[in-house]
């Protein structure tokens, strides 16, 4: 068992009229069971460019050799990319490594890894404190190569390095971008930078797979054959098995139908440290696909569950209450492990009494318990939720994970008749920024930027 989906909570069996009576989840298959052939059909014609990625031995062979090279070479590592560009990594990153790798002791093979993905100059000048830029190499990541918060950084960061090392500062970058077009294809043709290509027709968020994610995990030390290994099996296994073994499918299916019942908030709640970057990961994906205004005949739809991300047990000192007596609008999804990395038993000693029960046994065991008593918590308010297990946390399960709700959120996007694959309503905003920051021809929108921003004193408030 790779994945492992139960999801007799989001059944109206369990949690009455907020969840999916079966009948309805039997005629809701039927009806959509077309989308899985049309996907397949799809996919061979060349669309869907995601799904194949896993295939890309060539690559995969490339991106070890460079990345290895790479990790023995350097102290750090730094990741430079927004949203999609460095979400991915981050995941996969965070489910395959110690947690707290970079403050172990350096191997050659194992350099620290940082990701930097926003523009706070507080967090900019701080690494680059504790990463010098002398032994460090950086990963520039942008399919479009003209993101600003990317750019600025790697602006700023250019400049260090050329002055840390003169005659060297190529050595130390490789930029992944689209193959033929934008700035920063540009800059590294003309300055001979190392460049890997974001596959045409992948955009961020699905590019995990690509380049984008496997050469930074390469360099910090991850096999990638064996990610690239899991989102195979999740393909066979699931994608291209048919109806009934569909995970992806089956996913799609009870958020979508969930979500014409007011469960308009999708949680993600792992109960594994290592998932947390999976589920930031998932937050993007979901937010970024599948919220969209209108929909494929240009009709408003304002389509989308808000996803947030929880995590166990952590999160059930803090949300849980609210989710089990709050708005009933949500559908939590658990992340399980069938069995942690490390065991670690609690010593009888000192548990007695009203705290004996937690003597000898695991923090597994005890995180276990957690889980599924707030299922059961969940459950008896008539919360619909599902859990999907996997064997641990490891190169193979991460790979699988990704592919499974990558594949899952292209079929919650037929269902919902939305596009998965742009994002408008972020091209605004970037837009918008750029124009206040003065990029040319923008000028009159400038200024009426700067009208509607201006503050309204009758409703400032000082102190
Ligand atoms: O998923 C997406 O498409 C976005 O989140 C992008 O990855 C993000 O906006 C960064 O874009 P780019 O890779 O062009 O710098």
């Amino acid at each position: 068992m790779l994945v492992r989906l139960q999801f007799q909570n989001v059944l109206a069996a369990n949690v009455g009229a907020h969840g999916i009576p079966l009948e309805e989840l039997v005629a809701a298959r039927e009806e959509h069971a077309s989308i899985l052939e049309d996907v397949h059909l799809e996919r061979r014609a060349g669309k869907h460019a995601f799904l194949d990625l896993p295939y890309q031995a060539e690559g995969a062979k490339e991106w070890a050799q460079f990345g290895s090279g790479v990790g023995r070479r350097y102290k750090n590592i730094v990741v430079i990319g927004m949203g999609g560009s460095s979400l991915g990594f981050a995941a996969i990153h965070r489910a395959c490594s110690h947690p707290f790798a970079n403050l172990k002791s350096r191997r050659a093979g194992s350099p620290r890894v940082f990701v930097l993905d926003n523009i706070d100059p507080d967090t900019v000048s701080a690494l680059l404190e504790v990463a010098k830029p002398r032994d460090t190499f950086f990963n520039v990541i942008s399919k479009s190569g003209s993101t600003p918060e990317t750019a600025a950084n790697f602006f700023v960061i250019l400049e260090k390095l050329r002055k840390a090392r003169p005659d060297t500062w190529r050595e130390h970058l490789a930029i992944t971008t689209d193959p033929d077009k934008g700035p920063l294809r540009s800059f590294a043709s003309r300055e001979g930078i190392a460049s890997f290509p974001v596959p045409p027709g992948v955009s961020g968020r699905f590019s995990a797979l690509s380049a984008v994610g496997m050469l930074p995990a390469a360099a910090a030390g991850i096999p990638i054959d064996e990610v690239l290994e899991g989102a195979r099996e999740m393909d066979v296994a699931s994608l291209q098995s048919g109806f009934d073994t569909n995970i992806p499918f089956q996913i799609a299916l009870i958020h979508t139908l969930l979500a014409r019942r007011h469960k308009s908030i999708a949680v993600m709640m792992p109960y594994s440290d290592g998932l947390s970057g999976f589920s930031l990961w998932f937050r993007q994906l979901w937010a970024e696909s599948l919220g969209k205004r209108l929909d494929l005949s240009r009709k408003e739809v304002h389509a989308g569950q808000t996803p947030v991300v929880a995590a166990g047990a952590a999160d059930q000192h803090s949300q849980i209450q609210l989710y089990v007596e709050g708005p009933n609008d949500k559908v939590i999804g658990f992340l399980a492990l069938e069995k942690h990395r490390k065991r670690v038993r609690i010593p009888s000693d000192d548990a007695s009494g009203e705290l004996g029960y937690l003597g000898g046994t695991g923090l597994d065991r005890v995180l276990r318990a957690e889980r599924e008593g707030t299922q059961v918590a969940l459950t008896r308010a008539n919360r619909p939720n599902y859990t999907i297990t996997i064997p641990t946390t490891s190169p193979k399960t991460i790979g699988a994970l990704l592919y499974l709700f990558e594949a899952a959120v292209v079929y919650a996007g037929r269902m919902l008749g939305i596009n998965p694959y742009d994002q408008p309503g972020v091209e605004a905003g970037k837009k918008a920024a750029a124009a206040l920051l003065g990029q040319e021809g923008t000028e009159d929108e400038k200024k009426a930027l700067r009208a509607f921003l201006r503050p309204d004193k009758a409703h400032t408030l000082e102190w």
